[in-house]
């Protein structure tokens, strides 16, 4: 279950008029969302596909004790965000899921082929456009291991390719070699694609998929707040407050953070528009940014993310260390309202596959509603283009 404050610490600070004029547009909003071509991913995704990510998830698990998830951007943080938050902080999975391919740091690569020389690993390259260029080098590095590594019967049955269904360097590949592949939908894009193989399979190898896919659908019921989110933030946004908090409170959160500044980054920073995404993890962080929130400019606004119970009961006094944590945030609300700051609450009861992924669908939603409050196309990205045009004039 999830329960939203979008009153307490939020209301004296709205301007009522505007918050009236943006929730009077909801119908013509919903029109628009609803009319898209990119909204595949509000549809349901068929058994069909779900059978075929667990099949290919057993057969690797058949002769493999690792994956290497290969991508970028929006078309791999949803599972990287989802896995680093059930992750243990010390143990790790006898099955090993390792997500490369953010970085062209020559170090990390050198240092991950090294580690891999002594696994028995496949590859998992995702890329919807085909073409990216730290995937594409990702890629290309890793699998020339595997061809060091492995016959060319063996290199077969450990490359798996996610892409778009029809065109593209990925899919020719994948035709070519005949490897096996899975299909993005033309009318899902990647920071949209969480209920597609793109995040389904890498999940599959740690998580009952069945349970993330029905708390996806779940928070199909939290329209109206996603709807009222994006318009108390589109307000508070024209009074000036231009920046996002997003606060958690557990370590293991702090990539779930970087899947929010994703989302919302590249669905509303466009012409000229948007709010500014952060994160902070608390405590830790109060004893930095905690500083400027409280007495600094006031430009930040914040989102709460509250989970009220947790599996790991650790007495302290007379209560538990949870109750302490969540405590602290409540305090923590309470002082940055006192000092001007908007704070937004959302809150889990628990933290489970079902109450993240209906969470999932729950920023997705408020995330291109926002995106048509700003005035903007919700569902491209035409700026992350432009250091791409840069790198290819520097190599003319
Ligand atoms: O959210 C998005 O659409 C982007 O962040 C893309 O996922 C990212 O740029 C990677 O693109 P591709 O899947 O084409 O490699």
């Amino acid at each position: 279950m999830i329960r939203f404050d979008f009153k307490t610490y939020v209301e004296p600070f709205l301007d009522e008029e505007k918050y009236k004029k943006y929730m009077s547009q909801k119908k013509e909003i919903l029109e628009k969302f609803n009319q898209h071509e990119s909204i595949g991913w509000t549809k349901k995704i068929t058994d069909r596909k779900i059978k075929s990510i667990l099949e290919c998830r057993d057969e690797i698990k058949k002769h493999c004790n690792c994956l290497v998830v290969i991508g970028i951007g929006g078309s791999f943080l949803g599972s990287y965000a989802f896995s680093k938050m059930f992750d243990h902080y010390f143990f790790k999975n006898s099955f090993e899921v390792i997500y490369a391919g953010t970085t062209l740091s020559s170090q990390y690569l050198e240092e991950l082929q090294e580690y891999l020389m002594n696994k028995n690993f496949a590859i998992n390259v995702i890329s919807k456009s085909g073409n990216t260029m730290e995937t594409e080098i990702t890629y290309q590095v890793l699998k020339s291991l595997l061809k060091r590594k492995y016959s060319e019967e063996e290199v077969k049955k450990r490359i798996i390719i996610t892409t778009n269904m029809d065109s593209g360097p990925l899919r020719e590949e994948a035709e070519k070699e005949g490897y096996t592949s899975f299909g993005i939908p033309r009318d899902i894009g990647g920071r949209y694609s969480f209920m597609t193989p793109a995040h389904l399979f890498p999940l599959s190898f740690h998580f009952d998929i069945e349970k993330i896919i029905s708390g996806y659908y779940e928070g199909r019921k939290l329209m109206d707040q996603a709807y009222e989110y994006a318009v108390i933030r589109r307000v508070l946004f024209d009074q000036k407050k231009q920046i996002e908090n997003f606060c958690v409170y557990e370590e293991n959160m702090t990539f779930f953070t970087e899947w929010l500044k994703q989302l919302f980054g590249e669905t509303e920073g466009k012409k000229g528009v948007g709010i500014f995404p952060v994160s902070t993890v608390h405590t830790r962080d109060l004893h930095s940014l905690g500083q400027f929130i409280q007495e600094g400019n006031k430009i930040v606004f914040e989102t709460f993310i509250k989970v009220q119970e947790s599996p790991y009961e650790i007495p302290y006094g007379k209560k538990s260390l949870h109750d302490w944590n969540n405590q602290v945030e409540d305090a923590v609300m309470k002082a940055h309202f006192k000092g001007n700051v908007p704070c937004l609450q959302i809150q889990l009861k628990e933290r489970n596959e079902k109450t993240i992924s209906s969470l999932i669908y729950f920023f997705q939603l408020a995330a291109a509603f926002s995106g048509f409050l700003f005035g903007v196309d919700p569902f491209n990205q035409p700026g992350v283009e432009v250091y791409k045009e840069e790198m290819k004039n520097n190599h003319k």
